[in-house]
């Protein structure tokens, strides 16, 4: 899929291999933020699933769906593993997440923390991220962004007030929710962009305050200031209102007025507003920025970036790159439409696709195989993985346990586990529990490394002995034990990796 405006255009080089502007990759937005350079984006604009517990349909496709509701099921051990032994405060902030709200936050904040990590990595020094979210995971995130970028990076907290309250929106017993949150932190404060943006005087305010007419017909009003002088502040050179950190003028898209509607609206549950993204860009970047959105969905942010005009004058183009990560593929083909219908951009490049001001619109995709039963993890299978192109070692991509064994294994394994014995699941304390290779060293010729260490008790380390997990199950079995049946999956994954082909499960 790498096309020649991939190399010709020098990307590889500031972004990693397969990676350039007015790419939309269909791919897990950790594989793509791994695989990218440091330091080569001027703008994270995310807005991922915020825990609500839900899934999300796009009523015009069925396909198009996703799920925010978490399990630790959906969290790779490795993850788990990664933060405790590399990031411990981040560990800790999700562990306590854990013990204040439950395994499902400590599952959000875990996918969300190793994304994190690598977007602060992506962004440039005078770059900015705006994490999207709201009530649900808010105080969460932004202690572990709290971290990731410094509370010295902390830059606002911008309340988007996006809808009017109705009877109709009324749940459970609390005011109607009207808000979302978006975090903002620099990647270095003070060096960071920001273009202030002012908002048009209300119709009233203009009416009361700016009572004045020249000669010319130009209105204004007068302004008082030191030693009796008194000036004209003109209306048509007056900035406005300055911005403040509560948006209220710009509406969740079902509140707009129907017109308004047809033209943007894509049917995607969760498509925020074009003015929203319109007002983050303008105010954290320059024209010619590069624009990064890792759960872009209908691509809300990618058309925003690239239908950017001056804030005072509309006709004058003042265009940003930009790059949007969608697991689903939908947010190509919606890329596609509104820029077609949305900014009117018809014309195409030599390979038939649609020609954006930084080039021709790309479409990277990474494959995936279900790694579960139950597809709560995916198994990257090929396609274009982005690679970093300034790193000599490009990172492990696939959040694999290290091949070696850690001092700790023990205890991250006690974390592991949820503190049971590997045979039956009992919860022990940790002196009751031995280190044991999943697949025999003596037998099977298994590994020392911690991908195939868990614990067990010492009762049943002595029915296992040499044997295979399944073999234990069955004698477990004819004992009369039930063995555990949610055994953590890294133990399966031992299995299949060390056993010899004939036995593995
Ligand atoms: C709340 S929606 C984003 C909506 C977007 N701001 C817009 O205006 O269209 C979140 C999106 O994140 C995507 N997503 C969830 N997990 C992802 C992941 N690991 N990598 C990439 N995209 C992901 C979902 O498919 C969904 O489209």
């Amino acid at each position: 899929m790498t096309t020649a405006s991939d190399t010709a255009s020098g990307a590889d080089a500031t972004f990693g291999r397969h990676v350039a502007p007015s790419t939309i990759f269909t791919a897990d937005n950790l594989d793509v933020l791994r695989g990218m350079n440091s330091a080569c984006v001027d703008l994270i604009y995310l807005d991922p699933p915020f825990n609500s517990n839900a899934q999300y349909q796009n009523p015009f496709d069925p396909e198009a769906r996703f799920h925010d509701v978490w399990s630790m099921d959906r969290v790779r051990k490795g993850w788990m593993l990664e933060l405790r032994l590399k990031q411990p405060p981040l560990h800790h902030i999700i562990t306590a997440a854990a013990v204040t709200h439950g395994e499902t936050m400590q599952a959000y904040l875990a996918y969300m923390s190793v994304r994190l990590i690598e977007m602060r990595r992506v962004l440039k020094d005078s770059g900015a991220i705006y994490l999207h979210c709201d009530p649900n995971a808010s105080h969460y995130l932004k202690a572990a962004m709290d971290y990731v970028f410094g509370h010295r990076n902390f830059v606002d907290e911008i309340i988007w007030h996006y809808g009017t309250p109705s009877g109709g929106r009324t749940a459970g017993k609390k005011p109607v929710k009207v808000h979302d949150t978006l975090l903002v932190y620099a990647k270095s404060y003070g060096d960071h962009v920001y273009n202030a943006q002012y908002l048009a005087y209300s119709e009233k305010y203009v009416r009361e305050r700016f009572t004045h007419t020249d000669e010319d017909g130009r209105v204004y009003r007068t302004r008082k200031r030191a030693g009796g002088r008194v000036d004209r502040q003109y209306l048509d050179e007056s900035k406005g209102v300055p911005l403040s950190n509560v948006w209220s003028d710009m509406k969740q898209l079902y509140a707009y007025h129907l017109v308004h509607r047809k033209r943007e609206e894509t049917g995607f549950p969760t498509q925020k507003p074009r003015a929203l993204l319109e007002r983050i860009i303008r105010a954290s970047t320059n024209p010619g920025d590069v624009v990064l959105d890792p759960f872009c969905g209908c691509a809300t942010a990618c058309v925003a970036a690239e239908g950017m005009t001056n804030g005072r004058n509309p006709t004058l183009p003042e265009k940003r790159r930009w790059i949007g990560v969608d697991v689903s593929a939908k947010a190509y083909e919606m890329v596609v439409l509104r820029m077609e219908a949305e900014l009117g951009m018809k014309e195409t490049g030599k390979s038939g696709r649609l020609l954006t001001h930084a080039g021709e619109l790309r479409h990277k995709v990474i494959f995936y195989e279900k790694e579960d039963a139950k597809g709560n993890l995916w198994r990257r299978t090929g396609g274009d993985v982005p690679v970093r192109t300034d790193a000599p070692q490009p990172f492990d991509l696939t959040f694999g346990e290290p091949e070696t064994r850690s001092p700790n294994i023990r205890e991250i394994r006690y974390i592991d586990q949820e503190g049971r014995c590997a045979a039956d699941g009992e919860s022990l304390a940790l002196r009751h529990l031995n280190t044991e290779h999943i697949v025999s060293r003596k037998r099977h010729d298994g590994p020392d490394v911690d991908g195939n260490i868990q614990l067990m008790c010492q009762s049943h380390n002595s029915v296992k002995a040499e044997g295979t997990m399944r073999e234990l199950d069955e004698k477990m079995r004819s004992r009369g034990e039930e063995p555990w049946e949610d055994r953590p999956s890294f133990i399966l994954a031992a299995e299949r990796k060390y056993l010899p082909p004939r036995l593995r499960p």
